[in-house]
């Protein structure tokens, strides 16, 4: 059979702690192209990975002998494994997503393959949640295309990688504050904004902070796509930050709770303006009373 790289054979073997070297020596001396150990309780597993350029009860063959003088040994299972292009498949993943009329999100390294006309935000997809793959982030988004007025002021609370604050400033806000609870967000965040996007570092101030305690400034544009709970107990000091005529959009919010938080609008100085579905996901936009 010729070499074919397209797929390998793999066969798994386990046997009790302590005999590691015994299975990884049956697996070398069988001309494995490597393996992998995981441990299970008392027993140890060998994954051994046999090229596809011969069958594999030829491999399972050779294996044998280096097996029978250890009964305690057994071969939990065998298959073939797809050889992919582990290094680089990765980068396929997060290809342009348009979302809304006028936004494509997008890892930096697709840069150009995006709808002509849309406006590209670069998200590194590290650990921080706001890929914008989230029905969530994409309600806010939505909605910010209409409530956001060039020149704005904007609070992003729960920034997580700072996606909102960066599509606000490349729609023409003026300044953001962007707030997370976890330092290690907020580091990502300056690394997606101010390398990737190309925005100059005195537009935005990020910073860690819990929703608005200590926030001191006042904003046009208020954006919270953080859960419910969180946005319950931020609501009576949103009106506090608003400037008159000032906005918010909430997101993070399944339809029900949606629901339930509009009812407290009213007594919190606010009044629904709009409304986005995606899928059970609920954003809304309000404005101060
Ligand atoms: C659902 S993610 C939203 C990320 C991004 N803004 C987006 O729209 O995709 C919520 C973020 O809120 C942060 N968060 C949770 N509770 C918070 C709080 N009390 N104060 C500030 N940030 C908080 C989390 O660390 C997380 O990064």
């Amino acid at each position: 059979m010729e070499r074919n790289d397209n797929f390998w054979w793999y066969i798994t073997l386990r046997g009790p702690a302590g005999l590691e070297d015994v299975l990884s020596s049956a697996a070398e001396s069988t001309g494995c192209i490597g393996s992998t150990v995981t441990n299970e309780g008392d027993a140890v597993d060998l994954q051994v990975y046999y090229r596809a350029n011969q069958d594999l009860g030829e491999w399972l063959k050779m294996l044998q002998p280096y097996l029978e003088p250890w009964r305690e040994i057994e071969i939990k299972d065998m298959g073939r494994v797809e050889n992919r292009a582990w290094n680089t498949e990765w980068m396929d993943a997060f290809p342009p997503l348009n979302v809304g009329e006028k936004l494509v999100v997008m890892a930096p390294w697709h840069a150009g393959k995006e709808d002509p006309g849309r406006l590209p935000i670069f998200i590194y997809p590290g650990s921080a949640f706001g890929t914008g793959y989230h029905q969530s982030t994409q309600a806010v988004l939505t909605l910010m295309e209409r409530w956001l007025k060039p020149g704005d002021a904007v609070a992003d609370i729960g920034c997580g990688t700072a996606i909102l604050s960066i599509a606000a400033l490349k729609m023409g806000a003026e300044r953001a504050y962007a707030r997370d609870l976890d330092p290690s967000v907020v580091r990502e965040a300056v690394r997606n904004t101010l390398e990737l996007n190309g925005i100059a570092g005195e537009k935005l101030d990020i910073a860690v902070g819990d929703l608005l305690k200590g926030f001191g400034h006042t904003v046009d544009l208020l954006l919270a796509n953080i859960l419910y709970e969180p946005n319950m107990a931020m609501l009576p000091d949103v009106a506090r930050v608003l400037k008159p005529g000032g906005r918010a959009i909430f997101s993070g919010l399944v339809v029900e709770e949606g629901e339930k938080f509009k009812e407290k609008l009213a007594e919190n100085g606010l009044r629904l303006v709009d409304e986005v579905r995606l899928d059970d996901w609920c954003g809304l936009a309000v404005a101060k009373i």
